[in-house]
């Protein structure tokens, strides 16, 4: 079966439509934008924007952002693992030793695909200060309100969503559907 193929018998699976390629191209765009012009003050060479992405939802919106932002930075990682501390039913790993160094007195762009109950987002940022930056900024694709608990402060969002299961973009349904280019709703969601 060649690519085209497979890709096809993908969005069989797939409900409709929310964000074509071109839409989240010039989303990107324009955050890339915003955050070059908030840190371009900030960030230098000695002192880099330390920018964290939690794993793995994330990877193909970060790449796409990071492209986009005319500073310096320094990419770090929060992976899910079998260890560390329980959240919303996943697991993240504690910071590791040397992402606690690089974070102390810096300011930091915590990056996001999706945000939904804010479980997550609001664990990981307390993570991030005990770590003593200097602050810590969010930054999400997509924010789900409507299934909001936790009462988090987000400074960058791409698109607010009604609270529908989606994939395409780096969001997974059981790992799968991350290499869609656009964004859609799980047609399971839907039915
Ligand atoms: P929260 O802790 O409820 O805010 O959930 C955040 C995490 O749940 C995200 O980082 C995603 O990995 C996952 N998630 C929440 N909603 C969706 C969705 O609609 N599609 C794919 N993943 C989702």
């Amino acid at each position: 079966m060649d690519t085209q193929q497979e890709i096809s018998l993908l969005e069989k699976e797939v409900g409709s439509l929310l964000f074509t390629e071109a839409e989240i191209k010039a989303k990107v765009e324009e955050l890339g934008r915003t955050i070059t012009q908030d840190f371009k003050h900030i960030a230098t060479t000695e002192k880099p924007l330390i920018i964290v992405g939690v794993l793995k939802g994330v990877l193909i919106f970060l790449a796409d952002l990071m492209r986009e932002l005319d500073l310096p930075v320094e990419l770090y990682f929060v992976d899910v693992s079998s260890g560390g501390n329980q959240v919303g039913g996943r697991r993240y790993s504690e910071l590791s030793t040397r992402m606690g160094e690089a974070i102390q007195d810096r300011h930091v762009l915590f990056v996001e695909d999706i945000v939904d109950e804010g479980l997550t987002l609001s664990y990981i940022t307390r993570m991030l200060w005990q770590k003593n930056p200097t602050s810590v900024s969010v930054c999400t694709l997509l924010s789900k309100e409507a299934k909001r608990i936790m009462d988090i402060d987000i400074r960058y969002i791409g698109f607010h969503i009604d609270p529908v299961y989606v994939i395409g973009y780096g969001l997974d349904y059981k790992e799968q559907f991350r290499n869609l280019r656009y964004i859609s709703v799980l047609k399971a969601d839907e039915e």
